[in-house]
Protein backbone atom coordinates (compact mmCIF):
# COMPACT_ATOMS: atom_id res chain seq x y z
CA UNK A 1 0.00 0.00 0.00
CA UNK A 2 1.08 3.33 -1.20
CA UNK A 3 1.27 6.29 1.77
CA UNK A 4 -1.61 8.91 0.62
CA UNK A 5 0.58 11.50 0.91
CA UNK A 6 3.29 12.37 -1.68
CA UNK A 7 6.75 12.13 -0.09
CA UNK A 8 8.75 15.06 -2.30
CA UNK A 9 8.85 18.27 -1.43
CA UNK A 10 9.19 20.71 -4.25
CA UNK A 11 9.16 24.00 -2.24
CA UNK A 12 11.26 26.61 -1.32
CA UNK A 13 12.54 25.91 1.92
CA UNK A 14 10.56 22.59 2.48
CA UNK A 15 12.43 20.21 4.28
CA UNK A 16 13.24 17.12 2.15
CA UNK A 17 12.62 13.68 2.90
CA UNK A 18 16.04 12.38 2.37
CA UNK A 19 18.88 15.35 3.07
CA UNK A 20 20.66 14.06 0.42
CA UNK A 21 24.82 14.54 -0.16
CA UNK A 22 24.96 17.09 3.00
CA UNK A 23 26.17 15.31 5.68
CA UNK A 24 29.79 16.60 5.68
CA UNK A 25 28.06 20.21 5.91
CA UNK A 26 25.91 19.26 8.72
CA UNK A 27 28.91 17.52 10.19
CA UNK A 28 30.91 20.60 10.73
CA UNK A 29 28.10 22.79 11.72
CA UNK A 30 27.57 19.83 14.54
CA UNK A 31 31.27 19.84 15.78
CA UNK A 32 31.50 24.12 16.13
CA UNK A 33 28.48 23.30 18.19
CA UNK A 34 29.72 20.52 20.40
CA UNK A 35 33.81 21.53 20.21
CA UNK A 36 32.86 24.93 22.38
CA UNK A 37 33.83 28.36 22.14
CA UNK A 38 35.99 29.55 19.58
CA UNK A 39 35.36 26.12 17.17
CA UNK A 40 35.38 27.16 13.61
CA UNK A 41 32.31 25.99 12.45
CA UNK A 42 30.49 28.33 14.88
CA UNK A 43 30.46 31.08 12.13
CA UNK A 44 29.46 29.44 8.90
CA UNK A 45 28.44 30.70 5.37
CA UNK A 46 26.84 28.41 3.01
CA UNK A 47 26.63 29.96 -0.66
CA UNK A 48 25.17 28.38 -3.66
CA UNK A 49 22.93 29.39 -6.34
CA UNK A 50 19.29 29.21 -6.02
CA UNK A 51 17.72 25.99 -5.10
CA UNK A 52 20.67 24.26 -3.97
CA UNK A 53 19.32 23.93 -0.43
CA UNK A 54 20.60 27.16 1.76
CA UNK A 55 17.42 27.41 3.37
CA UNK A 56 17.01 23.92 4.10
CA UNK A 57 20.49 23.72 5.61
CA UNK A 58 19.28 26.57 8.12
CA UNK A 59 16.15 25.21 9.22
CA UNK A 60 18.51 21.60 9.47
CA UNK A 61 21.04 23.71 11.58
CA UNK A 62 18.50 24.96 13.66
CA UNK A 63 16.85 21.63 14.38
CA UNK A 64 20.82 20.21 15.42
CA UNK A 65 20.60 23.43 18.00
CA UNK A 66 17.44 22.85 19.33
CA UNK A 67 18.24 18.88 19.73
CA UNK A 68 21.04 19.95 22.26
CA UNK A 69 18.49 22.77 23.77
CA UNK A 70 19.79 25.95 22.30
CA UNK A 71 17.82 28.46 21.34
CA UNK A 72 16.97 29.73 18.27
CA UNK A 73 16.55 32.61 16.47
CA UNK A 74 16.04 32.44 12.69
CA UNK A 75 15.73 35.40 10.76
CA UNK A 76 16.18 37.09 6.77
CA UNK A 77 18.16 39.57 5.63
CA UNK A 78 15.61 42.24 4.65
CA UNK A 79 14.77 45.43 6.00
CA UNK A 80 15.40 46.15 9.21
CA UNK A 81 16.93 43.04 10.53
CA UNK A 82 18.94 44.77 13.52
CA UNK A 83 15.78 45.99 14.30
CA UNK A 84 13.79 42.29 14.61
CA UNK A 85 17.04 40.62 16.09
CA UNK A 86 16.64 43.18 19.20
CA UNK A 87 13.00 42.61 19.09
CA UNK A 88 13.40 38.76 19.33
CA UNK A 89 15.92 38.48 21.31
CA UNK A 90 14.47 40.74 24.00
CA UNK A 91 10.94 38.52 23.93
CA UNK A 92 12.64 35.60 23.98
CA UNK A 93 13.53 36.65 27.67
CA UNK A 94 10.88 36.56 29.42
CA UNK A 95 12.60 38.59 32.62
CA UNK A 96 14.01 41.33 30.05
CA UNK A 97 10.47 41.08 28.45
CA UNK A 98 8.97 43.07 31.27
CA UNK A 99 11.67 45.89 31.23
CA UNK A 100 11.73 46.13 27.39
CA UNK A 101 8.24 48.24 27.64
CA UNK A 102 10.06 51.42 27.78
CA UNK A 103 8.07 54.59 28.88
CA UNK A 104 7.55 57.44 26.35
CA UNK A 105 9.42 61.09 27.53
CA UNK A 106 9.01 64.00 25.22
CA UNK A 107 11.29 66.22 24.26
CA UNK A 108 9.69 69.72 23.35
CA UNK A 109 6.49 68.64 22.63
CA UNK A 110 7.30 65.97 20.47
CA UNK A 111 7.12 62.26 21.83
CA UNK A 112 9.42 59.79 21.41
CA UNK A 113 9.81 56.69 23.12
CA UNK A 114 13.05 55.41 24.48
CA UNK A 115 12.85 52.54 22.61
CA UNK A 116 12.81 54.19 18.98
CA UNK A 117 15.92 56.10 20.31
CA UNK A 118 17.57 53.21 21.08
CA UNK A 119 16.79 51.43 17.74
CA UNK A 120 17.66 54.43 15.53
CA UNK A 121 21.05 53.41 13.72
CA UNK A 122 23.22 55.63 15.05
CA UNK A 123 22.87 53.16 18.44
CA UNK A 124 21.82 49.74 16.90
CA UNK A 125 25.27 48.37 16.95
CA UNK A 126 25.56 48.84 20.94
CA UNK A 127 21.85 47.78 21.33
CA UNK A 128 21.91 45.12 19.44
CA UNK A 129 25.28 43.67 21.61
CA UNK A 130 23.42 44.63 24.75
CA UNK A 131 20.54 42.89 23.67
CA UNK A 132 22.48 39.65 22.51
CA UNK A 133 24.57 39.72 25.60
CA UNK A 134 21.43 40.02 27.91
CA UNK A 135 19.91 36.59 26.51
CA UNK A 136 23.54 35.07 26.44
CA UNK A 137 23.50 35.88 30.47
CA UNK A 138 20.37 34.11 31.02
CA UNK A 139 20.38 30.91 28.75
CA UNK A 140 23.66 30.35 30.54
CA UNK A 141 22.44 29.93 33.78
CA UNK A 142 21.08 27.25 31.90
CA UNK A 143 24.01 26.29 30.46
CA UNK A 144 22.58 26.65 26.64
CA UNK A 145 24.07 28.28 23.92
CA UNK A 146 22.41 30.48 21.39
CA UNK A 147 22.57 30.09 17.26
CA UNK A 148 21.23 32.98 14.68
CA UNK A 149 20.60 32.08 11.45
CA UNK A 150 20.31 34.45 8.63
CA UNK A 151 18.99 33.93 4.61
CA UNK A 152 19.04 35.84 1.84
CA UNK A 153 22.44 37.32 3.34
CA UNK A 154 23.03 38.88 -0.14
CA UNK A 155 20.11 40.90 0.38
CA UNK A 156 21.64 42.47 3.75
CA UNK A 157 21.97 46.28 3.90
CA UNK A 158 25.89 47.12 4.78
CA UNK A 159 24.84 48.73 7.95
CA UNK A 160 23.27 45.90 9.59
CA UNK A 161 25.97 43.39 8.83
CA UNK A 162 28.47 46.06 10.34
CA UNK A 163 26.02 45.78 13.57
CA UNK A 164 25.40 42.27 13.34
CA UNK A 165 29.74 41.66 13.07
CA UNK A 166 30.29 43.64 15.56
CA UNK A 167 28.02 42.28 18.06
CA UNK A 168 29.00 39.06 17.35
CA UNK A 169 32.86 39.54 17.41
CA UNK A 170 32.14 41.30 20.84
CA UNK A 171 30.83 37.61 22.49
CA UNK A 172 32.86 35.60 20.50
CA UNK A 173 35.74 37.34 22.98
CA UNK A 174 33.54 37.33 25.95
CA UNK A 175 33.86 33.88 25.37
CA UNK A 176 29.82 33.48 25.13
CA UNK A 177 28.28 30.04 23.66
CA UNK A 178 26.82 31.23 20.07
CA UNK A 179 26.72 30.42 16.98
CA UNK A 180 25.94 32.37 13.53
CA UNK A 181 24.86 30.73 10.47
CA UNK A 182 24.89 32.90 6.97
CA UNK A 183 23.08 31.71 3.73
CA UNK A 184 22.71 33.62 0.42
CA UNK A 185 24.03 33.36 -2.99
CA UNK A 186 27.61 33.55 -3.67
CA UNK A 187 28.74 36.60 -5.64
CA UNK A 188 26.84 39.21 -3.34
CA UNK A 189 27.39 37.68 -0.01
CA UNK A 190 31.42 37.22 -0.89
CA UNK A 191 31.39 41.50 -1.44
CA UNK A 192 29.52 41.89 2.05
CA UNK A 193 31.86 39.16 3.35
CA UNK A 194 35.55 41.18 1.52
CA UNK A 195 33.81 44.82 3.07
CA UNK A 196 36.67 46.20 5.06
CA UNK A 197 34.56 47.11 7.88
CA UNK A 198 32.99 43.63 8.14
CA UNK A 199 35.98 41.75 8.09
CA UNK A 200 36.14 40.22 11.19
CA UNK A 201 33.41 37.34 9.70
CA UNK A 202 36.34 36.70 6.90
CA UNK A 203 37.03 33.95 9.50
CA UNK A 204 33.45 32.41 8.98
CA UNK A 205 33.37 29.05 7.76
CA UNK A 206 32.27 28.66 4.33
CA UNK A 207 30.27 25.83 2.52
CA UNK A 208 29.08 25.99 -0.85
CA UNK A 209 26.66 23.83 -1.84
CA UNK A 210 26.53 22.42 -5.13
CA UNK A 211 24.77 19.60 -7.33
CA UNK A 212 24.67 16.09 -5.20
CA UNK A 213 26.25 12.84 -6.60
CA UNK A 214 23.18 11.74 -9.29
CA UNK A 215 24.28 7.93 -7.67
CA UNK A 216 23.27 9.42 -4.20
CA UNK A 217 20.00 10.55 -5.93
CA UNK A 218 19.34 7.15 -7.21
CA UNK A 219 20.01 5.45 -4.00
CA UNK A 220 17.53 8.34 -1.99
CA UNK A 221 14.83 7.66 -4.80
CA UNK A 222 14.87 4.26 -4.22
CA UNK A 223 14.60 4.67 -0.40
CA UNK A 224 12.11 7.28 -0.77
CA UNK A 225 9.70 5.48 -3.30
CA UNK A 226 9.80 2.43 -1.43
CA UNK A 227 9.39 3.80 1.77
CA UNK A 228 6.22 4.98 0.70
CA UNK A 229 4.87 2.00 -0.36
CA UNK A 230 5.49 2.46 -4.42
CA UNK A 231 7.36 0.20 -6.57
CA UNK A 232 9.54 1.37 -9.41
CA UNK A 233 12.43 -0.61 -11.04
CA UNK A 234 16.19 -0.16 -10.98
CA UNK A 235 16.17 1.75 -15.01
CA UNK A 236 13.47 3.95 -13.98
CA UNK A 237 15.56 5.15 -11.01
CA UNK A 238 18.85 5.73 -12.93
CA UNK A 239 16.20 8.22 -15.83
CA UNK A 240 14.69 9.43 -13.01
CA UNK A 241 17.98 10.35 -10.99
CA UNK A 242 20.28 11.29 -14.10
CA UNK A 243 17.34 14.36 -15.30
CA UNK A 244 17.83 16.31 -11.76
CA UNK A 245 21.75 16.84 -12.97
CA UNK A 246 21.62 16.32 -9.18
CA UNK A 247 20.44 19.71 -8.63
CA UNK A 248 18.14 19.16 -4.83
CA UNK A 249 15.21 21.14 -6.25
CA UNK A 250 14.73 19.22 -9.50
CA UNK A 251 15.52 16.49 -7.29
CA UNK A 252 12.07 17.38 -5.36
CA UNK A 253 10.38 18.00 -8.38
CA UNK A 254 11.13 14.98 -10.31
CA UNK A 255 10.51 12.90 -7.92
CA UNK A 256 7.19 14.55 -6.53
CA UNK A 257 5.78 14.20 -10.24
CA UNK A 258 6.67 10.68 -10.81
CA UNK A 259 5.03 9.57 -7.92
CA UNK A 260 1.99 11.95 -8.41
CA UNK A 261 1.71 10.15 -12.04
CA UNK A 262 1.26 6.31 -10.57
CA UNK A 263 -1.07 8.21 -7.88
CA UNK A 264 -2.97 10.14 -10.51
CA UNK A 265 -3.75 6.08 -11.87
CA UNK A 266 -4.55 5.05 -8.73
CA UNK A 267 -1.65 2.67 -8.85
CA UNK A 268 1.31 1.80 -6.64
CA UNK A 269 3.55 0.47 -9.42
CA UNK A 270 5.59 3.18 -11.66
CA UNK A 271 5.20 2.77 -15.48
CA UNK A 272 7.45 4.02 -17.49
CA UNK A 273 4.72 6.00 -19.23
CA UNK A 274 4.55 7.96 -15.27
CA UNK A 275 8.27 8.54 -15.41
CA UNK A 276 8.03 10.72 -19.01
CA UNK A 277 5.17 12.45 -17.40
CA UNK A 278 6.98 13.05 -14.57
CA UNK A 279 9.89 14.47 -16.14
CA UNK A 280 7.93 16.48 -18.31
CA UNK A 281 5.89 18.00 -15.66
CA UNK A 282 9.13 18.32 -13.39
CA UNK A 283 11.12 20.43 -16.41
CA UNK A 284 7.69 22.96 -16.56
CA UNK A 285 8.05 23.87 -12.85
CA UNK A 286 11.81 24.25 -13.35
CA UNK A 287 10.93 26.11 -16.47
CA UNK A 288 8.76 28.65 -14.15
CA UNK A 289 9.99 28.53 -11.05
CA UNK A 290 13.63 28.99 -11.85
CA UNK A 291 14.26 29.78 -15.59
CA UNK A 292 12.17 32.07 -15.77
CA UNK A 293 12.72 34.26 -12.90
CA UNK A 294 16.37 34.45 -13.40
CA UNK A 295 16.33 35.95 -17.23
CA UNK A 296 13.37 38.42 -16.03
CA UNK A 297 14.80 42.22 -15.96
CA UNK A 298 17.67 40.99 -18.46
CA UNK A 299 18.68 43.60 -20.82
CA UNK A 300 18.90 42.34 -24.64
CA UNK A 301 22.68 42.62 -24.21
CA UNK A 302 22.70 40.25 -21.46
CA UNK A 303 20.74 37.41 -23.01
CA UNK A 304 22.49 38.04 -25.68
CA UNK A 305 25.49 37.03 -23.74
CA UNK A 306 23.92 34.22 -22.48
CA UNK A 307 22.54 32.95 -25.94
CA UNK A 308 26.52 33.16 -26.86
CA UNK A 309 27.30 30.72 -24.11
CA UNK A 310 24.96 28.46 -25.38
CA UNK A 311 27.24 27.67 -28.04
CA UNK A 312 29.17 25.27 -25.86
CA UNK A 313 27.88 22.59 -23.44
CA UNK A 314 30.04 23.11 -20.72
CA UNK A 315 32.27 26.82 -19.86
CA UNK A 316 33.06 29.29 -22.15
CA UNK A 317 35.66 31.64 -22.44
CA UNK A 318 35.42 35.09 -22.73
CA UNK A 319 37.50 35.79 -25.51
CA UNK A 320 35.06 32.80 -27.12
CA UNK A 321 32.04 34.51 -26.44
CA UNK A 322 32.84 38.03 -27.27
CA UNK A 323 33.89 36.48 -30.59
CA UNK A 324 30.12 34.32 -30.69
CA UNK A 325 28.64 38.05 -30.04
CA UNK A 326 30.76 39.80 -33.16
CA UNK A 327 31.82 42.23 -30.36
CA UNK A 328 35.34 43.33 -28.13
CA UNK A 329 36.40 41.56 -25.00
CA UNK A 330 35.84 44.80 -23.58
CA UNK A 331 32.33 45.11 -24.78
CA UNK A 332 31.90 41.17 -23.37
CA UNK A 333 33.24 42.04 -20.09
CA UNK A 334 30.53 44.51 -19.54
CA UNK A 335 28.05 41.76 -19.72
CA UNK A 336 30.24 39.06 -17.83
CA UNK A 337 30.58 41.23 -14.85
CA UNK A 338 26.83 42.38 -14.82
CA UNK A 339 25.62 38.65 -14.96
CA UNK A 340 27.90 37.12 -12.42
CA UNK A 341 26.83 39.95 -9.83
CA UNK A 342 23.10 38.94 -10.60
CA UNK A 343 24.35 35.55 -9.96
CA UNK A 344 23.41 33.84 -13.31
CA UNK A 345 26.79 33.27 -14.47
CA UNK A 346 29.62 31.87 -12.40
CA UNK A 347 33.27 31.76 -12.95
CA UNK A 348 34.84 28.43 -13.25
CA UNK A 349 38.26 27.75 -11.95
CA UNK A 350 39.99 28.38 -15.25
CA UNK A 351 38.50 32.03 -15.55
CA UNK A 352 35.61 31.25 -17.90
CA UNK A 353 32.29 31.56 -17.23
CA UNK A 354 29.17 28.69 -16.94
CA UNK A 355 25.66 28.55 -16.31
CA UNK A 356 25.03 29.30 -12.76
CA UNK A 357 22.23 27.68 -12.27
CA UNK A 358 21.85 24.16 -14.25
CA UNK A 359 18.98 23.81 -16.93
CA UNK A 360 19.14 27.56 -17.76
CA UNK A 361 21.22 26.31 -21.00
CA UNK A 362 18.87 24.05 -22.58
CA UNK A 363 16.11 26.52 -21.63
CA UNK A 364 17.90 29.35 -23.58
CA UNK A 365 18.39 26.50 -26.33
CA UNK A 366 14.75 25.41 -26.32
CA UNK A 367 13.70 28.85 -26.51
CA UNK A 368 16.32 30.00 -29.69
CA UNK A 369 14.53 27.28 -31.63
CA UNK A 370 11.25 28.67 -31.18
N1 LIG B 1 20.26 17.95 0.02
C1 LIG B 1 19.05 17.91 -0.56
N2 LIG B 1 18.55 16.75 -1.05
C2 LIG B 1 17.34 16.71 -1.62
N3 LIG B 1 16.54 17.77 -1.79
C3 LIG B 1 16.97 18.96 -1.34
C4 LIG B 1 18.25 19.09 -0.71
N4 LIG B 1 18.42 20.38 -0.36
C5 LIG B 1 17.32 21.03 -0.76
N5 LIG B 1 16.44 20.19 -1.34
C6 LIG B 1 15.15 20.59 -1.95
O1 LIG B 1 15.46 21.59 -2.93
C7 LIG B 1 14.49 22.63 -2.92
C8 LIG B 1 15.18 23.98 -2.73
O2 LIG B 1 15.72 24.07 -1.42
P1 LIG B 1 15.94 25.50 -0.73
O3 LIG B 1 16.53 25.26 0.61
O4 LIG B 1 14.72 26.31 -0.82
O5 LIG B 1 17.08 26.13 -1.71
P2 LIG B 1 17.74 27.59 -1.69
O6 LIG B 1 17.42 28.21 -0.35
O7 LIG B 1 19.21 27.37 -1.90
O8 LIG B 1 17.13 28.33 -2.85
C9 LIG B 1 13.48 22.26 -1.84
O9 LIG B 1 12.39 21.64 -2.48
C10 LIG B 1 14.20 21.26 -0.97
O10 LIG B 1 13.31 20.32 -0.40
MG1 LIG C 1 16.40 29.93 0.13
Amino acid sequence: MRTPVNPFKPTAGGEPPLLIGRAKVIRDFEKGLDNGVGAPGRIMLITGARGTGKTVMLTVFGDKARARKWDVIEETASEGLCERLVNELRSKDHMLDRFSIKPAVSFAGTSISLGEAELSPKRMPETLRKAMSARLDSLAKQHAGLLITIDETQAAQRSDMIALATAIQHQIRERRDIAIAFAGLPQMISDLFNDEVITFLRRAKTNVLTDVPVSDVQDAFGTTFRTSGMTIDGEQLRTAAEATCGYPYMIQLVGYHIWDAADMRDSDIVTDGDIADGLAEARIDLDNAVCVPELHGLSHNDRAYLEAMTASDGPSSTSDIARRMGKTNNYAATYRKRLLDAYIIRETERGEVDFAVPFLREYLRRQQQR
